[in-house]
């Protein structure tokens, strides 16, 4: 489905992206990992396509996504409403006047009647049990509801796949259970999922395969993300723990004893 072959990006002189190569198949759950600035959201956006390869290729379902093809506003409405992407700053990607037309402007823009885009945003608000922020100002919700509004948003294109970078931040711990629970409801309902974090307790039940990044922009592992957190020498290596870490296996363990 989704297919990066020696891809390079950058931003102005440094890369930011340094000689990716990656396959995602329709239905996977995966997590990108790695340091600050190592090139996580810059995957994201080029998979979402708000920017495309400096060199090398990137395929969504065995069409090219160039730059040409992504100034055609056709084209990239069709690529955003198969690919989803809640920003790592959500509130950012929100900037109607209530979260009624907020979630209604995906379908909006869709060309749906407004029947269709009523039953849409309402089934949306019901399935994120944000039914009373309706007539609320997006800019005036808490940043976990407006990550909410967010996700209804995305959701309301019905895309094949999710991407969510940092999906957890700044979210109270019941509301990160509730988002965990649901991301996994999505993906076994067939939705492929791509995050980005930095949360360890949290990665293994969101993805079974962790992509990692380093310092250099690159990749440096791919593997089923169970035996990653396994793996502490390769995290501390990475700098996505320091020398205190216990894996949650060990913590598992230690609790036992
Ligand atoms: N808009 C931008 N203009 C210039 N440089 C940028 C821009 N966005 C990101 N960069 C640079 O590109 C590199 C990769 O950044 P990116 O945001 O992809 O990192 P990240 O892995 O998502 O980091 P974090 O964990 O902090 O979110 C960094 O060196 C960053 O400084
Ligand atoms: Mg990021």
């Amino acid at each position: 489905m989704i297919e990066i072959k020696d891809v390079y990006y950058s931003y102005s002189d440094a890369y930011a992206l340094n000689n990716i190569n990656l396959t995602i198949e329709k239905g996977e759950a995966v997590a990108f990992m790695g340091p600050n600035g190592s090139g996580k959201s810059t995957l994201l956006k080029l998979v979402n396509g708000i920017i495309s390869p400096d060199s090398g290729v990137y395929k969504f379902n065995d069409e090219e996504i160039t730059h040409k093809k992504l100034q055609d506003n056709q084209f990239a409405k069709l690529l955003h409403r198969n690919i989803g992407f809640v920003f790592q700053n959500s509130e950012t990607q929100l900037f109607c006047s209530n979260v009624y037309d907020e979630i209604a402007f995906g379908p909006r823009q869709m060309g749906l009647n407004e029947t269709e885009v009523n039953k849409r945003v309402n089934d949306c608000l019901n399935l994120l049990y944000i039914q009373e922020f309706k007539n609320r100002t997006p800019y005036h919700l808490s940043g976990g509801e407006q990550r909410k509004v967010a996700i209804a948003c995305v959701l309301s294109l019905n895309p094949e796949v999710l991407v969510l970078d940092e999906p957890m931040n700044g979210l109270d711990p019941r509301t990160q259970r509730w988002l965990v629970e649901f991301l996994v409801k999505l993906n076994k309902a067939g939705k492929t999922l791509i995050t980005s974090t930095h949360n360890l307790e949290l990665v293994h039940e969101i993805s079974n395969r962790s992509i990692l990044f380093d310092e250099t922009h690159t990749i440096v592992a791919d593997m089923p993300t169970d035996r990653l957190l396994e793996d502490i020498d390769l995290l501390k290596k990475v700098n996505l723990v320091d020398q205190y870490y216990h894996s949650p296996v060990s913590r598992e363990m230690l609790k036992c004893k």
